[in-house]
C-alpha cells in the first residue's frame, strides 16, 4: 500500500493534487502537511476532508522533529513536495521567507526522507514540484528544455532553483529516488487572488482597476491546474527516477492580450456591454527584474509518458471564471483580513 506525504496540500496546486490522489487512489493513505500560511486554505479541500484515506496535519516543513515523527508514524513510501512560498512580488519584498521555506524546508524534508528510508529505496519516490522560472527569462523566441541551464532572476526563482539543486544533490550523493518537474504558470479554481488571473477576476467583479505591470508585453505560458495535477500523477507513477520533466501547454499569452480576453469573457458572463471591463485596465510601475518571457517545451513528457494538456486556454479560462463567479463566498473569505493589507501595500502606496 502506498502512503504518501503531500506538503502544501492546502495551497492552489497542492489542493488539486491532493483531491486527485484522494479520489483516484482510495487504497492509498494520503497525509497533507501544510503550515496554513496566508496561501493555505482548508476551504480548498472541503469536499475530501472526511475521506477515509486522508489526514490533514498543520505543521511546517522546516520542523525537522515533526517530519521525523510523521515519517515514523506513517512509514511514507512517497513524498509529493508542493509546499513553497510562491509569489514573485512577495519574494521581492521578503526574500528570506523564500529561503526559509523553499531552500531550508526542502533540504530538511530531503534529509528526513533520507534518514527515515535508511537506504531502502525500493518502491520509494521523493517528487519535487518546481517551476519553469528557474530557467530565467527568454527573448522573443526559443523554449525551456529539461537541459536548459538554470538562470534564476527573482528571489522566488533563485530559491526554487536552489531547492531543485538540493534535490538533485541528494539523488547523486545518496541515491535518494527523486523526480522533479518544472511547470509553467498555472491557472484555475482555488488560485489565490494575488496572482494575475484571479486578482483580475476579483477586481472586475468589484469594479476595481486591473493593474498591468510595465507595458503588458511580458509573456507567460499558461496551463490549467488540473492538467498539471494529471501530469504529476503520471510522472509520480511512471516517470523515471532521477529525471526532470518539463510541463507546459504551448500556450503563450502576453499579459495584455490575456487580460483583454478575460475582460471579454467576463463582460459576457456578467451581462455587461462589450468593452466595459477593459476600461479598468491600468498600466502601473513594472515589477523589479520582470522576466520577459517563459515558454516550456514539454516534448519529453509527451513522448515518454503520453501526456498532453486537455483544455484550450479560452475554455479553461471560461471554466475558471465560472468557478469564481459561483464561489464568491470562497473569494470573499480569502480577500478579507490580511489580503487587504497586502493589496494596499502592493498596489495603493
Ligand atoms: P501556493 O502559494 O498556492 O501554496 C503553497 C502552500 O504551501 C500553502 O498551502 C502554504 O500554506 C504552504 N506552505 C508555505 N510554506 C510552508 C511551510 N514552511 N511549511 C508547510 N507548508 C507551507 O502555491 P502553488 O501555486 O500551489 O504552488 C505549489 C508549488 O508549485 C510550489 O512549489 C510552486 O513553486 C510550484 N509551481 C507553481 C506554479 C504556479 O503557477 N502557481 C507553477 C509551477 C510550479
Ligand atoms: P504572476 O501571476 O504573479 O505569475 P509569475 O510572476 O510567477 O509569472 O504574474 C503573471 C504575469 O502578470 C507576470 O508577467 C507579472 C504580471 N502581473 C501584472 O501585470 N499585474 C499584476 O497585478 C500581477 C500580480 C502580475
Amino acid at each position: 500500500m502506498q502512503r504518501i506525504l503531500i506538503t502544501g496540500g492546502a495551497g492552489f496546486i497542492g489542493s488539486h493534487l491532493t483531491r486527485l490522489f484522494v479520489n483516484k487512489y482510495p487504497g492509498y493513505k494520503i497525509v497533507n502537511l501544510d503550515a496554513l500560511t496566508y496561501a493555505g486554505n482548508l476551504n480548498n479541500l472541503q469536499d475530501i476532508k472526511d475521506a477515509a484515506n486522508y489526514t490533514f496535519v498543520k505543521g511546517d516543513i522546516t520542523d525537522m522533529a515533526l517530519l521525523q515523527q510523521l515519517f515514523e508514524q506513517h512509514q511514507f513510501t512517497g513524498v509529493l513536495h508542493c509546499a513553497a512560498e510562491s509569489h514573485v512580488d512577495r519574494s521581492i519584498t521578503d526574500p528570506l521567507a523564500f529561503v526559509r521555506t523553499n531552500v531550508l524546508g526542502t533540504a530538511t524534508l530531503l534529509q528526513v526522507a533520507k534518514e527515515s528510508w535508511k537506504g531502502d529505496y525500493s518502491n520509494k519516490v521523493f517528487y519535487h514540484i518546481s517551476t519553469d522560472e528557474v530557467y530565467g527569462s527568454l527573448g522573443e523566441t526559443g523554449f525551456f528544455y529539461e537541459n536548459t541551464a538554470y538562470d534564476p532572476r527573482s528571489p522566488y526563482s533563485a530559491s526554487k532553483a536552489s531547492s531543485d539543486h538540493f534535490v538533485r544533490a541528494f539523488y547523486h550523493t545518496y541515491h535518494l529516488p527523486v523526480k522533479i518537474s518544472n511547470c509553467s504558470n498555472n491557472y484555475g479554481p482555488f488560485h489565490f487572488p494575488e496572482k494575475l488571473i484571479p486578482l483580475s477576476i476579483n477586481n472586475i467583479i468589484n469594479n476595481k482597476p486591473l493593474p498591468i505591470y510595465g507595458k503588458g508585453e511580458n509573456v507567460r505560458d499558461w496551463l490549467f491546474v488540473e492538467d498539471h495535477a494529471r501530469a504529476i500523477d503520471l510522472i509520480y507513477h511512471k516517470g523515471r527516477i532521477g529525471e526532470t520533466y518539463n510541463i507546459g501547454g504551448h500556450n503563450e499569452w502576453t499579459n495584455i492580450d490575456l487580460i483583454r480576453e478575460l475582460c471579454r469573457q467576463m463582460d459576457i458572463k456578467l451581462g455587461k456591454p462589450e468593452g466595459t471591463s477593459e476600461q479598468l485596465i491600468t498600466y502601473v510601475k513594472d515589477r523589479a527584474g520582470h522576466d520577459l518571457r517563459y515558454a516550456i517545451d514539454a516534448t519529453k513528457l509527451k513522448d515518454e509518458l503520453g501526456w498532453l494538456p486537455s483544455l484550450q486556454f479560452e475554455e479553461g479560462l471560461g471554466k475558471t471564471i465560472d468557478w469564481y463567479l459561483d464561489n464568491r463566498g470562497w473569494l470573499e473569505d480569502v480577500v478579507n483580513g490580511h489580503y487587504k493589507e497586502y493589496y494596499a501595500e502592493q498596489y495603493e502606496k
